[in-house]
């Protein structure tokens, strides 16, 4: 087999412009590890923003960038039972997060962070670090959940418990908002989805949203959204941040509940009105394995497809990066390694 294998480098604070595709070692096997050939990443804003701005992240150079990879298992460890040669799997977003509360440990197991991302050809990873791809997906459709899928999942359905009947409002329609999208309605939700852009609304109805507000013409759209769940949805799926933390409160209902995601705008927030509606607000910092797990098993079972907005080729993968810092995406961005 041979040595050197090609993997994408951030190796400065330079912006996309400066990643690079260097010659790597090969990642050594060793008895507790998987080898895999990896054969699609998908892109998260999280990966982008570690590209822009890596020294406030801690990022150490040169630094693999992307969480999220698939690909086939090419050798296993004498010790390694979960994977044989052959299977089909992809990475979790924290490479040792198995189950139970986050932990520090597993915080600095994070891909394409604090450890090597997977834009690469070759990549070990202990069994904890990979799951089956469900038969039904491609590798480029599997390589869309471990982050944007997960942090999903984790929010509506593993904490929010998301039920038929509940209304979920959800901001945007990146990787995060279309995942939660598609869960909430396979859960009997009614979604109502802010966006910028009519287009993307009438996509995000063909998928099952219930309404859409362009947030963009209707500046007010808390207070569209309180009349049309008679007086706020039982769920926020927050990827906005600061910026559309305080229309989320205002749309919330009483007792309803805020899924802390995402950091996409800026502004000043007044907590009052949490205490005020006894709203409850919890941080979701993607998920763990057991998680993803069980995601899988209802993707699988319900022949749920992610949604691709595009594909690029390895050689092109800044433009991934430039079309996500574009926002006119619908859905994720992948690369077919
Ligand atoms: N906590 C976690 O574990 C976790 C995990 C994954 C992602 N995140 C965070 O969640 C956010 C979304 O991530 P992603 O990967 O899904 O991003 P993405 O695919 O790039 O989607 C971003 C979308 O958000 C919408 N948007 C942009 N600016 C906005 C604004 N000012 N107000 C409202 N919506 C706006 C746009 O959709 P429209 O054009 O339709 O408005 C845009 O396409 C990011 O902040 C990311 O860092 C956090």
């Amino acid at each position: 087999m041979k040595k050197q294998m090609n993997a994408y480098e951030i190796t400065c604070d330079g912006g996309i412009e400066t990643l690079r595709s260097n010659q790597r070692e090969i990642p050594s096997l060793t008895p507790n590890s998987v080898l895999v050939k990896i054969r699609a990443n998908s892109i998260n804003y999280r990966d982008l923003m570690t590209i822009k701005d890596p020294v406030s992240r801690a990022i150490t150079f040169p630094r693999i960038p992307n969480s999220d990879g698939s690909g086939e298992v090419i050798a296993v460890g004498e010790n390694v039972s979960e994977f044989k040669t052959g299977d089909r799997v992809v990475g979790a977003f924290f490479e040792s997060w198995e189950s139970g509360n986050i932990t520090q440990g597993a915080m600095t197991s994070a891909r394409g962070g604090a450890a090597e991302g997977l834009l690469c050809e070759y990549a070990v990873s202990p069994e904890c670090g990979l799951v089956l791809v469900p038969d039904h997906l491609s590798f480029m459709e599997a390589s869309t959940l471990p982050c944007a899928g997960v942090t999903a999942w984790h929010a509506l359905v593993e904490k929010g418990c998301v039920k038929a009947g509940d209304t979920v409002l959800i901001i945007g329609t990146g990787g995060v908002s279309l995942f939660a999208l598609q869960f909430a309605i396979l859960h009997g939700a009614k979604v109502i989805l802010v966006s910028s852009s009519d287009e993307k609304i009438r996509s995000a109805k063909k998928l099952g949203a219930w309404e859409g507000i362009n947030y963009s013409q209707t500046k007010d759209w808390h207070n569209a959204v309180c009349e049309l769940t008679a007086g706020g949805v039982d769920h926020v799926v927050e990827t906005g941040g600061p910026g559309t933390l305080p229309q989320s409160i205002e749309a919330t209902r009483l007792g309803g509940h805020i899924w802390l995601i995402g950091v996409l705008t800026q502004g000043q927030m007044d907590p009052i009105n949490i205490m005020r509606k006894s709203i409850h607000v919890q941080g979701i910092y993607v998920g763990h394995r057991s998680m993803f797990k069980s995601m899988n098993s209802a993707i699988a079972a319900n022949k749920l497809h992610p949604v691709i907005f595009e594909s690029f080729g390895y050689a092109m993968a800044k433009q991934a990066y430039l079309l996500m810092e574009s926002a006119t995406h619908f859905g994720k961005i992948v690369i077919d390694m």
